[in-house]
């Protein structure tokens, strides 16, 4: 079928325009450069491929910019196309493009390559193991391959796991996504999170907890939330750490005032009395809010 529709745009092209930098094979003149071609001329044999990417979200997005973005695309991906438009075959053409293709046109995603910064540049997880390129419908946006928690969940499987425990960052039965906390790329930060500092990512949505107060608790650590919750998911309920809150407590407060009877059945439950566990603005012992 190619060949046939590749004889047919050979006489028309070699009639109507020779000599002009179409589809002619062996036309010496179709180099624009640089080896590169431009996507009409991809287009002469590859016209199904061609008119399909041109009309889903990739295509319409290039279009969008410029339609000098979009004659570049192809070559963008697949690399300069001269030698393979004069002698076609599986050896002179990139079939799948490596991570620098796209950064040509991507250049914020580079931090995401760079050796030293976050964990998928350093495993040389590359942009086509989470997006599609555009020659079909993408199953999600944007272009990516699955939705962010089914996609993230086929290498994450231990971490997607942690959202069936009874507690859970959980809407209904649907897992939060993934990237309600984390960035892929561009971002170096310990975990790939999208904030940092005291209260971190959490203090998106729960700013209540975060203060400032006038007797903060610390831990001021970053990412101090971790310190007595799981981001993911707990088989604690409020995603605590520890299943009594007390060994959480007695985890940093060693020395407490000996009135602490920690063998009385009053002193297991710490928050009887320090209510005020994320910090208080009345009370230096945390008794109150
Ligand atoms: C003169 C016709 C012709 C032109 C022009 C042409 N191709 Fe091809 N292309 C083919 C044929 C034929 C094959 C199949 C080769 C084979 O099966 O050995 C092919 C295969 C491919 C493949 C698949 C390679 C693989 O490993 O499976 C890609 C990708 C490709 N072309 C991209 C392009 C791009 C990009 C352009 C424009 C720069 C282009 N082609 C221009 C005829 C052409
Ligand atoms: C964003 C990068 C990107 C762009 C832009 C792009 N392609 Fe592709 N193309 C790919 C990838 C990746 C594959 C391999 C898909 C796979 O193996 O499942 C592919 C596959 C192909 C194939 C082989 C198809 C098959 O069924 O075997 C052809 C031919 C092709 N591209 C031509 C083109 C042409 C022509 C254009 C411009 C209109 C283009 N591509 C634009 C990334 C791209
Ligand atoms: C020829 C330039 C070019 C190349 C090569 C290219 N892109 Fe794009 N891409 C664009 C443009 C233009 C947009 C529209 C957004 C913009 O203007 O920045 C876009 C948008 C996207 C989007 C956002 C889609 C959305 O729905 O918002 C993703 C994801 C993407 N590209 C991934 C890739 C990946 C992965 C590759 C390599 C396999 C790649 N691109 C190669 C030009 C390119
Ligand atoms: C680990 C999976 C993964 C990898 C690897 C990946 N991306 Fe993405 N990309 C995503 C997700 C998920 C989003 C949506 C971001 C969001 O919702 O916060 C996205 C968004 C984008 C966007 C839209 C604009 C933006 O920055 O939000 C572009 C463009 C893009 N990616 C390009 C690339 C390129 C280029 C590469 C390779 C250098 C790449 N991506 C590698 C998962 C990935
Ligand atoms: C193709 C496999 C793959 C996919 C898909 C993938 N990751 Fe990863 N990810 C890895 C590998 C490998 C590492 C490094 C080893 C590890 O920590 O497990 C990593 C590490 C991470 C880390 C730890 C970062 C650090 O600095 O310690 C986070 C967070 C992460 N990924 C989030 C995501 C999210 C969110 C998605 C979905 C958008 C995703 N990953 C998709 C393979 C993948
Ligand atoms: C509610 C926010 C939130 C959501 C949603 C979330 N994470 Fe995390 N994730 C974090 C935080 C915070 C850390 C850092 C934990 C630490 O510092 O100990 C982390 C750590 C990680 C790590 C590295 C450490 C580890 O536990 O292996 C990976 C990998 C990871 N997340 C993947 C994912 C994946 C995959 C998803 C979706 C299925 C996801 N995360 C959803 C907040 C979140
Ligand atoms: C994208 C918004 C968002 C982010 C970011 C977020 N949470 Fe949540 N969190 C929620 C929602 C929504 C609930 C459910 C509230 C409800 O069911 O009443 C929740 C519930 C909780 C609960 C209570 C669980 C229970 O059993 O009652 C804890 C504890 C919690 N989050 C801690 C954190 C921590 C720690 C972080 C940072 C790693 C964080 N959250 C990040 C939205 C978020
Ligand atoms: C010193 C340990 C500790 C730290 C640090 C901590 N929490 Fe908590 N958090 C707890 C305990 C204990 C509970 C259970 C309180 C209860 O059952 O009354 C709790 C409960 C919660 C709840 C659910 C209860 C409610 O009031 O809705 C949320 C949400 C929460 N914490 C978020 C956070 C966030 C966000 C941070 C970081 C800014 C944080 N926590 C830091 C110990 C801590
Ligand atoms: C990760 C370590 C850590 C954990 C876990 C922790 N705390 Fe603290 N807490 C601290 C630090 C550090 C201070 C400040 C101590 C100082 O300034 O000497 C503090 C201060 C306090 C204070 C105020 C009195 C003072 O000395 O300033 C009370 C009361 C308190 N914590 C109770 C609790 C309770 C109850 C829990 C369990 C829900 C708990 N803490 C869990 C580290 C922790
Ligand atoms: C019956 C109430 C009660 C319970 C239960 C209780 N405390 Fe206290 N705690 C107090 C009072 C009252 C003070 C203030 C003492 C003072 O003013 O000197 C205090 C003070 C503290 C202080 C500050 C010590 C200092 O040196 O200033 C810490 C830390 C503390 N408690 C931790 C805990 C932990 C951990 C638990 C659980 C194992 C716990 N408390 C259970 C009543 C209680």
């Amino acid at each position: 079928m190619a060949r046939g529709r590749l004889c047919i745009a050979l006489v028309t092209v070699g009639i109507a325009l020779a000599g002009l930098s179409l589809g002619l094979r062996g036309a010496d003149n179709k180099d624009k450069g640089g080896g590169l071609v431009g996507a009409e001329t991809c287009a002469t044999c590859h016209e199904d491929v061609a008119k399909a990417f041109n009309a889903g979200a990739h295509g319409q997005l290039m279009a969008a910019r410029s339609k000098d973005v979009l004659n570049k695309a192809c070559e963008g991906c697949h690399g300069p196309g001269s030698a393979h438009a004069d002698n076609p075959s599986k050896a002179n053409i990139n079939r799948k493009p490596r991570p620098e293709a796209c950064l040509s046109c991507h250049p914020q995603a580079q931090a995401l390559m760079a050796a030293n910064l976050p964990a998928h540049g350093r495993n040389n997880i590359a942009c086509l193991d989470c997006h599609v390129p555009g020659h079909s419908p993408a199953p999600a946006q944007p272009l990516l391959s699955a939705e962010p928690a089914v996609l993230c969940a086929k290498c994450h499987g231990n971490v997607a796991a942690q959202f069936n425990l009874p507690y859970a960052h959980r809407k209904g039965d649907k897992p939060f996504a993934c990237t309600s906390c984390h960035t892929v790329h561009g971002e170096n930060r310990t975990g790939n999170l999208r904030e940092y500092g005291y209260s971190g990512v959490c203090a998106e949505c729960h700013i209540d907890k975060a203060g400032p107060y006038v007797f903060p608790h610390p831990p001021r650590a970053a990412n101090g939330c971790m310190q007595c919750h799981q981001p993911h998911g707990s088989a604690n309920p409020k995603m605590l750490t520890r299943t009594r809150i007390a060994d959480l407590c007695l985890e940093c407060h060693t020395g407490l005032p000996s009135f602490h009877t920690i063998n009385q059945a009053k002193y297991h439950n710490c928050q009887t009395c320090h209510i005020a566990v994320h910090g208080s603005n009345h009370d230096p012992n945390l008794k109150d809010d």
